[in-house]
């Protein structure tokens, strides 16, 4: 039987994503059969679409999150049955189809309070601000942190969660537009980024001590700026390089620069155990639940759009969780 995704023949820009038949598969031991409901589209899809995330083979199926319904297990699987409704967040990529063979221990099961669209758009960037505020830098009151892409997906939930555990929250933003909602997510103080002196400004709003930790996701156009803000060893977490690669950084700047330290995380090593990707995913789903993170999804596509959703969140014009919805 045949069914639809998304898939790219060679790297390139948003026009080379496009709709293919492919033909289904059944699941072999310790694998499951997913029936689809909602794809995420992250922005390490732009990362891997463009190519500066290889791709091993072409033509090649994208996609790193869903929510899915247990049509058929194969054999030994312990983790659900038919019927259950699971999300992931992990490589191999390939989400962004209507089925999908996936390994069983690589699935967690969905509280029936989430919609398919939220759990299946938000999933990848709840467990990472999950580890972020949690396990990279325990973020905990009294803290002072920056968060750079503060009305981005990753960003609004960082800095809510941030919040609620006590810190004093700077944001910053790429234009005034976004402002607004930076601060609803829970910024004490949102900068815009080209107009406002970050480090200046966080010094300012430190009492000239600097940050505790910046969380940036932007890369080579922030990462000076991210550093000038630090206090005293002071933590920078780069995750994500939507500017573009990072240039090579001398350690010995960072003993100058008042003993910092710097560490570059990803989630797949955050979440590569079953017990922790467990524990992170409930802590996750239980922030939604008490109102702890607010996370709305204002951005939704069908399978055969994936090159439009990827050319908005690349030409940052969306705000939170975007979806494809085959
Ligand atoms: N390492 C990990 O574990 C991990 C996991 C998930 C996501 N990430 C990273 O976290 C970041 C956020 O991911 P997301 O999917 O939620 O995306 P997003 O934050 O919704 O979108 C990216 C944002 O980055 C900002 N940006 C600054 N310079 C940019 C540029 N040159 N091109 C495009 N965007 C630029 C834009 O916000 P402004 O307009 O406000 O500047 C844009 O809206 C990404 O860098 C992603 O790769 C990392």
């Amino acid at each position: 039987m045949k069914y639809r995704a998304v898939a790219m023949q060679r790297p390139g820009g948003p026009e080379v994503l496009a709709l293919v038949e492919l033909e289904r598969q059944r699941p072999a031991a310790g694998q499951v059969l997913l029936r689809q409901l909602a794809a995420g589209v992250n922005y390490i899809d732009v990362q891997h679409r463009t190519g500066r995330y290889p791709i091993a083979r072409y033509p090649a199926v994208i996609g790193m999150e869903a929510v899915g319904m247990v049509e058929e297990v194969g054999t030994g699987v312990t983790e659900c049955k038919p019927g259950d409704r699971v999300a992931y967040s992990t490589p191999p990529a390939g989400a962004y189809a209507e089925w999908r063979v996936m390994p069983s221990h690589r699935l967690v099961p969905v509280p029936a309070s989430l919609d398919d669209a939220l759990a299946g758009g938000s999933f990848l960037r709840g467990l990472t601000a999950q580890y972020l505020v949690k396990r990279t830098f325990p973020v905990a009151s009294g803290h002072a942190i920056v968060v750079h892409a503060a009305a981005g997906g990753v960003g609004q939930i960082l800095c809510q969660w941030a919040k609620y555990l006590g810190a004093t929250v700077i944001g910053t933003v790429g234009s005034e537009q976004k402002v607004a909602l930076a601060r609803e997510c829970g910024c004490d103080l949102v900068l815009v980024n080209g107009r406002d002196d970050v480090p200046a400004r966080v010094r300012e709003a430190t009492a000239g001590a600097g940050a505790d930790v910046v969380y940036d996701s932007i890369g080579p156009a922030t990462f000076e700026a991210s550093l000038a803000s630090l206090k005293s060893r002071g933590l920078l977490v780069t995750f994500g390089t939507a500017s573009g690669p990072l240039p090579p950084l001398d350690l010995f700047r960072l003993n100058q620069m008042g003993s910092l330290f710097v560490t570059s995380a990803g989630l797949f090593d955050y979440t590569k155990e079953r017990k922790e990707l467990l524990e992170r995913a409930s802590d996750y789903f239980d922030a939604l639940a008490r109102g702890i993170v607010r996370v709305a999804v204002q951005h939704r596509y069908r399978l055969g759009e994936a090159a439009q959703a990827h050319a908005e969140l690349q030409g940052r014009r969306t705000t939170g969780p975007i979806v494809l919805i085959p």
